[in-house]
């Protein structure tokens, strides 16, 4: 069980620090996997910070160059070289925002596999395409154009557009048939297994539920991240989930 916490472009180094105060007298279970996605800039200071908790650490975007002439970007090696070993890849604000697209997704991921980095690639569907019912293609080809020609260990985020920071979720249906469809697609291609993220207005309330769905290995937390009492809810939520499921 993997929970991402993305904090996006949020918190200081006096929220960082007070976060960090409470995960310092929390009892970690090592049935969930935790790793937390800190603005670029606060990578290192959180790194200090957590070094004997067990938390990962990942970047939010890398290039798919070592180094060069790319201003404001960030290089997988350096994400490494600051203790980050997860990077996420093709988020949606990504894909609308800086216009990246799923050729470009791919040879970023294809650049972190090689500098040991672990990608979560993020695909989803808009609202238009889910209510026209070509969610299921439309991940499909987001999955083969963004999939890397080989790699050890693969995870994507299910995360539709439509219910990212909205407190809108996929019906439990949905929810099933996409994880299952990605996995599919996956092998069918790689001959490979992935995990598959669930992510999109996951907090509290909704996190049990979710868990509970076939094929959901874990999810990507935005705006719940945030705040250190919510993000312990869902934390303990997942602990208790697998304990109730004897996982
Ligand atoms: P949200 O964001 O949990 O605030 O909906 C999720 C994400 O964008 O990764």
């Amino acid at each position: 069980m993997f929970i991402a916490a993305n904090w996006k472009m949020n918190l200081n180094k006096k929220s960082i620090k007070s976060f960090v105060e409470h995960l310092k007298i929390y009892k970690f279970s090592k049935n969930v996997q935790l790793c937390i996605f800190p603005p670029t800039i606060y990578i290192d200071f959180l790194s200090k910070l957590i070094k004997n908790i067990p938390i990962s650490i990942g970047g939010q975007n890398c290039h798919h160059q070592s180094f060069g002439a790319f201003t404001g970007e960030i290089s997988a090696i350096s994400l490494k070289e600051f203790g980050c070993d997860y990077v996420i890849l093709g988020h949606s604000e990504r894909r609308i925002y800086n216009k990246e697209t799923n050729e470009y997704i791919k040879k970023c991921a294809q650049f972190g596999i090689k500098s040991s980095l672990r990608p979560i690639i993020c695909v989803g569907e808009n609202l238009d395409q889910r209510e026209n019912g070509k969610a299921i293609d439309f991940i499909e080809k987001q999955i083969t154009d963004c999939l890397p020609e080989d790699f050890n260990e693969l995870t994507i985020a299910y995360e539709p557009i439509w219910s990212i920071g909205t407190g809108k979720i996929p019906l439990q249906s949905e929810i099933r048939e996409m994880h299952k469809n990605i996995k599919d697609i996956v092998f069918s291609k790689s001959k490979k297994n992935v995990k598959v993220l669930y992510g999109g207005s996951v907090n509290e309330q909704n996190i049990q539920e979710i868990l509970s769905i076939n094929n959901v290995d874990g999810v990507l937390v935005g705006g719940a991240s945030l705040k250190i009492k919510d993000f312990l809810a869902i934390y303990g939520s997942a602990v208790k989930h697998l304990k109730n499921y004897n996982i």
